[in-house]
């Protein structure tokens, strides 16, 4: 997680959701839900904000395995 922390901006955008990691920094810009939400993820864990929202949808869970870089270390 501490790796994850590192990437805490639009430059390198990191996220954890479900223990998966996740660079999403291409799709700051192209969320159509908005750069905003997404930015909120960098460095974090993102497991609630995107449940939160997306929860069961089809497309965004298709998108988000599209960004998946590696599973967190535990
Ligand atoms: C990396 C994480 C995320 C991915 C891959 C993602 C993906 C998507 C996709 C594919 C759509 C379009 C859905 C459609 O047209 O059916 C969408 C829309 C949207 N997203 Fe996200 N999203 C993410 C994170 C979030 C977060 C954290 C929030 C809010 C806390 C959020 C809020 C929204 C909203 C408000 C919309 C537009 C309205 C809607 O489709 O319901 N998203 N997102």
């Amino acid at each position: 997680m501490a790796v994850v922390n590192d990437h805490d901006n639009e430059t390198s955008c990191w996220t954890v959701i479900n223990d998966q990691v996740y660079d999403v920094t291409s799709w700051i810009g192209q969320h159509p839900g908005g750069p905003e939400r997404i930015k909120g993820l960098c460095g974090q864990d993102g497991t609630a904000q995107f449940t939160g929202q997306h929860q069961g949808a089809d497309l965004p869970q298709k998108r988000l395995a599209s960004f998946r870089i590696g599973t967190l270390a535990k």
